[in-house]
């Protein structure tokens, strides 16, 4: 963070607005409110752009910021992305030994790419491709189902929905519950 005085202005937004859904410091303890804890700071920043530009979609996010600045978007990204992410849980141990050869080699048979191939064999993605690690299994669902049915878009080059596209909801659930351990 190059200014201080931006820092506080956006550490109380994060610590009062956001806080109210993204939980303590961005760690939702709520599964259709994504953690947002230690993701990368371009992603957030991105993502808070599309919402308020309307590229993505969503009736809850979409009201919230848009009395923010490009300025507060830049900052709120950053200040995210230095919380400590708090671990996710796996509920489902077997389910999450399915989702995790998927996660870690695609599925050859329907043309599925192995999530760590952009996402990192860790989950912790970088400048280019979104964190997964520790995410709620629900929300992670829903994103996926989401880029598969169109209803987000806001991916360059289609590259999320050319992989969802092809996840049957059974590989879904399972790759969530492995993301959810990460
Ligand atoms: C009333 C609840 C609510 C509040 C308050 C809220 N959000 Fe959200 N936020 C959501 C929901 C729900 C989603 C998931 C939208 C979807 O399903 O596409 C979301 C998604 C996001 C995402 C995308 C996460 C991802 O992994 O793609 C970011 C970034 C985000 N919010 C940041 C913020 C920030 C910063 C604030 C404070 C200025 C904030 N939110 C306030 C409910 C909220
Ligand atoms: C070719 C690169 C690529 C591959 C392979 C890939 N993804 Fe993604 N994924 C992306 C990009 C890019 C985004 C973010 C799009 C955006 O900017 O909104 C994304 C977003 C996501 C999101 C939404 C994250 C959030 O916080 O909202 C989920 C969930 C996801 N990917 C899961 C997967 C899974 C599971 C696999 C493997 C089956 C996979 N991805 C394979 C590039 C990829």
């Amino acid at each position: 963070m190059a200014l201080p005085a931006m820092a506080s202005d956006v550490s109380t937004i994060a610590t009062t607005v956001c806080f109210a859904c993204h939980g303590e410091n961005g760690n939702s303890i709520t599964p259709i409110f994504p953690k947002i804890a230690g993701q990368q700071r371009v992603y957030i920043t991105k993502q808070l752009k599309e919402f308020a530009s309307g590229k993505r979609a969503n009736d809850i996010m979409v009201p919230i910021i848009q009395g923010l600045s490009d300025t507060d978007m830049a900052g709120l990204g950053a200040w995210f992305s230095e919380q400590k992410a708090a671990p996710g849980k796996v509920e489902d141990g077997e389910l999450a030994m399915v989702g995790k050869r998927l996660f870690h080699e695609g599925n050859v048979s329907t043309g599925v790419p192995a999530c760590e191939g952009c996402h990192q064999a860790d989950g912790e993605g970088n400048e280019r491709y979104p964190r997964l690690a520790g995410q709620h299994q629900a929300y992670s669902v829903s994103q996926l189902n989401n880029f598969k049915n169109g209803t987000r878009a806001n991916d360059r080059g289609k590259v999320m929905r050319a992989v969802a596209e092809r996840l049957s909801e059974d590989e879904m659930k399972a790759v969530a519950e492995y993301i959810a351990g990460l």
